[in-house]
This record gives structure tokens, C-alpha cells and sequence, in this order.
């Protein structure tokens, strides 16, 4: 059996489960394990030091996959932008067929990637920014909740409500994000008119996933409480581990504290220390409240399997179950 959506058709997987983009954790090995097991990876561009190391990457994924994986394009603004236009080169000219943008609007993407065969899924947090990119010709969207690891704007619409907003306005395939962690999330998403998920907290948490064992055991011993709201005073809010130093963060910022006064807190730097040495209070890592349902560190594999086939039971048989025919009743 398998669940088929408007999701699976469009992108061409096998099932409706995709595994977003996540700086220092998007590489070769996890995409293609998500790959390997049916579901949609994306490599995440910017977590390639320069255009040239993405083509090496998405050579080195093709080697370990044969089925299909994007790649994701953050577009944040900075005040050094990387060079897009060389990395979304690198997409074209490596032959990807899927894209993840996120960040900010895809319009000035969306020519060249279309021109090329590829379809875009923009992942987005309001139900006014999926409207606006489906309206530009994205082909397929990925409405990021509250719940959601990572940023999730500005607006506080937790999942329920978001998605089946967007539901109702969006026509193209539409994916749920934001604290999806197991088959009876990926049931609800489906309940509430989604045609699938997409999870990082979930796929960082795997054995595949690159980064320190310690990271992953402390997401296991993590709860739906665990996490942080930095930036918020900037309008640049971020859902990140709950540790020393973005409790810090956000005192200082809670005191009137501007983004110099954090600066040295949450560079970048601090952050790899955690994914690379497993010491988890080094700095700033991202993660999510699905760290509450994540209980274990399967393979990719084990995971997509376990939901998709705990899924089918839960669809034809306890929420079958409740349906009474009332007919038959009669009969009797
Ligand atoms: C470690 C980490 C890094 C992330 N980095 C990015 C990123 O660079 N670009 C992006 O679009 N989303 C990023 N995200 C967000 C995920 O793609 C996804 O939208 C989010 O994790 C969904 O929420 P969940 O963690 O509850 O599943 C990141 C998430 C995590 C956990």
C-alpha cells in the first residue's frame, strides 16, 4: 500500500514526507538516505561554503541515490549576500529538478528555474505569503507553522489553524511543516488538507544525519518545551534549543539589548561547535517543539517506513473504526 497525494505526483516521490532544508545539516549522506527511502530531501546550498563545493555535493549525493532529491535556497537578507545567482547556476547546471526556496519571495528565482525544468516548493509562514507565491507560479508550497524549528515569522498561527487556512486557498499541492514528527502528524496534516509533510527536526535526529551523537541523545532527552524564541524584538524570530546562551539572548534582548549586544552569542561559529563537538551549550543550534515526540534516533529508512505504514493503519483502522454505517445498523 502507500499514501498517494497531489504532493507525490507533482514531486515524484514515492511517499508525502519531505525532509526540508537545514543549514550545517542538509548534506549528502542524510538526503540521500531520505532519498533512498521514498520520501523528498533537500540539500541546503548555503551550508556549501561556495557554489563550487554544491556541485561536489550533489555529485556526492547522486553517488549514494539514485531517486530524486532537491536542493533548498535560502534567501535571507544580510548584509554580505552570498552570491545567489552563482549557487542557483550550480542548480541548473548540476541538472536538479527540485528546489526548496525559502526566506523571502521566490519571484526573481522562478524564470530561470522554470525555463529549466525545475519546479519550486516555497516554504513560507502565512497564509497571505502562500497566496502571493502561488499566485507568481511556484508548484507546490510548504506552510511552516509555529511549531516549526527554524524561523516562523511573525504572525504566531500555530499548525491547526495555519494549514487548513492555507487549505483553503491554495489549489497547487501543499505540504505541512512545523511539528511533524510521526505517522499521526502526517495523518493530521492529511485531515487538515495537506498533501504531506516536510520535517527537520524529525530528520536531524537520524542516524544518517552528520551531526555529534550528543546533539542527537539531547533531542531525545528534550521535551515539547525545549526551545527558545530569539530575535524576536528584531522581527527576526528564530525557534532554537533552549541552552545558557540563548536564554541569555534573550534576556539581554528582552532588556532593550540590540543585535550587537548578541552578536558574538550567536555567531555562527559557536553554533558548529555544537554540531561538530556535541558540546550543546557552545552556542546557538536549531531545533524545534517536535523535539517533544522525538524519542529514539532510527535510520531514515526506519523512520519513513514506520510512519507511513503506522499511518495506514491509523486511517483504515482506528479512524475507520469510529465511522458506524448506520445502514447496517438497520439491517440488523
Ligand atoms: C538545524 C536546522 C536548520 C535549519 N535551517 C534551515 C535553512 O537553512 N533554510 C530553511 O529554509 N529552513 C531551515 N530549517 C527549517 C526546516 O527546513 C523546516 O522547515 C523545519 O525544521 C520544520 O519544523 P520541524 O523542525 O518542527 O519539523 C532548519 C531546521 C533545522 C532543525
Amino acid at each position: 500500500m502507500a499514501i498517494t497525494t497531489k504532493f507525490t505526483e507533482t514531486f515524484g516521490v514515492e511517499h508525502p514526507i519531505a525532509q526540508g532544508g537545514m543549514q550545517w545539516v542538509g548534506r549528502a549522506e542524510l538526503v540521500a538516505a531520505v532519498a533512498n527511502a521514498g520520501a523528498l530531501g533537500f540539500l541546503t546550498a548555503l551550508t556549501q561554503p561556495t557554489p563550487a563545493d554544491l556541485a561536489n555535493e550533489i555529485a556526492k549525493t547522486r553517488d549514494l541515490t539514485d531517486k530524486p532529491f532537491g536542493v533548498n535556497l535560502t534567501i535571507l537578507p544580510a548584509i554580505n549576500p552570498p552570491p545567489y545567482d552563482e549557487y542557483r547556476q550550480v542548480i541548473v547546471d548540476a541538472g536538479i529538478k527540485i528546489v526548496e526556496t525559502a526566506g523571502s519571495n521566490p519571484a526573481p528565482h522562478l524564470p530561470m528555474f522554470h525555463d529549466n525544468g525545475i519546479k519550486v516548493l516555497h516554504k513560507c509562514t502565512s497564509v497571505r505569503h502562500a497566496v502571493k507565491a502561488q499566485s507568481l507560479g511556484v508548484d507546490g508550497i510548504s506552510i511552516d507553522g509555529f511549531e516549526c524549528a527554524g524561523h516562523p515569522g511573525e504572525d504566531d498561527v500555530p499548525g491547526l489553524v495555519l494549514i487548513p487556512a492555507a487549505a483553503a486557498q491554495i489549489e497547487i499541492p501543499m505540504i505541512a511543516s512545523g511539528g511533524f514528527a510521526d505517522a499521526r502528524g502526517l495523518v493530521a496534516a492529511l485531515a487538515l488538507g495537506a498533501d504531506g509533510v516536510n520535517m527537520g527536526s524529525r530528520f536531524m535526529c537520524t542516524v544518517e544525519s552528520c551531526i555529534h551523537q550528543n546533539v542527537k541523545e539531547a533531542i531525545v532527552a528534550g521535551d515539547e518545551r525545549g526551545t527558545e524564541l530569539i530575535f524576536r524584538s528584531l522581527h527576526n524570530t528564530a525557534r532554537v534549543a533552549s541552552n545558557q546562551v540563548s536564554r541569555e539572548v534573550v534576556e539581554i534582548l528582552k532588556n532593550g539589548g540590540q543585535f550587537p549586544d548578541v552578536q558574538e552569542l550567536v555567531a555562527g561559529v559557536r553554533g558548529r561547535r555544537v554540531f561538530d563537538e556535541g558540546d550543546v551549550d557552545a552556542g546557538i543550534w536549531t531545533v524545534g517543539t517536535a523535539m517533544g515526540l522525538i524519542n529514539d534516533i532510527p535510520t531514515c529508512d526506519e523512520l519513513v517506513s514506520r510512519m507511513v505504514s503506522e499511518a495506514e493503519e491509523i486511517i483504515l483502522g482506528r479512524l475507520g473504526n469510529m465511522v458506524e454505517d448506520d445502514d447496517e445498523e438497520n439491517v440488523a
